[in-house]
């Protein structure tokens, strides 16, 4: 019943011009209509509007990786979701480890920027995940819970147009992934989650994907387990054939 929704976050990397490139090379990979995953691809503010160029007739969606929760006015250097939604932006990456770690975002932040995005009719990507010491911890659960709790605290209706990311961040950019079934254990636990902060149709609704070395090798058995609804890509969603031998996963 849920659609599966593999999505492309290419992180600091690609001019517009690259940008541009890289997703000619996955139409062409891809092919359309072949396979019923929902494909995303996520290029820096800068490559947005030459993207949405190159998307054009294309069933692949576009995403940002940031916004703003503020109303456009005086802060310097941000994005407001209405700038995003001319250029054809529908989806938008919040919360990224990276973000939450580098540049101090906390759960508060993420759920106005939640709520926003919303309001505004983007599909929001809301990260959450647990850091190596934490795991070895044993506080995974406790982590993962709070930040689920607290990212998407307040949305009503509106949580079942949200897609979680989980992504343990030992497994971001290092090669080690989480198994299949570790990575099971975390998305069913935040199915409760979602569940308590609404009901468990909603909560059966809604797409959570798994992201941490996600490869073409190891793409289809973590998206075959039962709560795994497709997965946010980052290094491997830099070239063609990797990206979209990781979206075949999920056909
Ligand atoms: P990775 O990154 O696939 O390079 O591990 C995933 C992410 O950070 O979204």
């Amino acid at each position: 019943m849920r659609t599966k929704i593999v999505a492309g976050n290419w992180k600091m990397n690609k001019t517009p011009a690259e940008g541009a490139a890289l997703i000619a090379a996955i139409r062409k990979e891809l092919g359309e209509g072949a396979c019923p995953v929902e494909v995303v691809v996520c290029p820096p503010f800068t490559g947005l509007d030459a993207a949405t160029k190159a998307l054009a007739g294309s069933t692949i969606k576009l995403g940002a990786q940031n916004m703003s929760a503020e109303a456009p006015g005086a802060f310097t250097g941000e994005i407001s979701v209405g700038m995003l939604q001319e250029l054809g932006v529908g989806y938008v990456i919040l919360g990224h480890s990276e973000r939450r770690t580098l540049f101090g975002e906390t759960d508060a932040m993420v759920n106005r920027k939640t709520k926003a995005a919303l309001a505004a009719g983007l599909t929001p990507i809301v990260c959450v995940g647990e850091t190596l010491a934490e795991r070895e911890a044993n506080k995974t659960d406790k982590v993962v819970t709070t930040q689920v709790r607290e990212s998407l605290a307040g949305l009503g209706n509106d949580l079942r147009k949200v897609v979680v990311a989980y992504e343990p961040v030992w497994a971001i950019g290092t090669g080690k992934t989480a198994s299949s079934a570790q990575a099971q254990e975390v998305h069913a636990l935040i199915r409760r989650v979602l569940a308590a902060l609404s009901d468990g149709q909603t909560a059966l609704s809604i797409r959570i994907q798994y992201g941490g070395s996600m490869k073409p090798e190891n793409a289809k058995e973590l998206m075959s387990q039962p709560d795994i609804d497709g997965g946010l890509i980052g290094g491997a969603a830099l070239k063609a054939d990797s990206f979209v031998a990781i979206v075949r996963g999920g056909c």
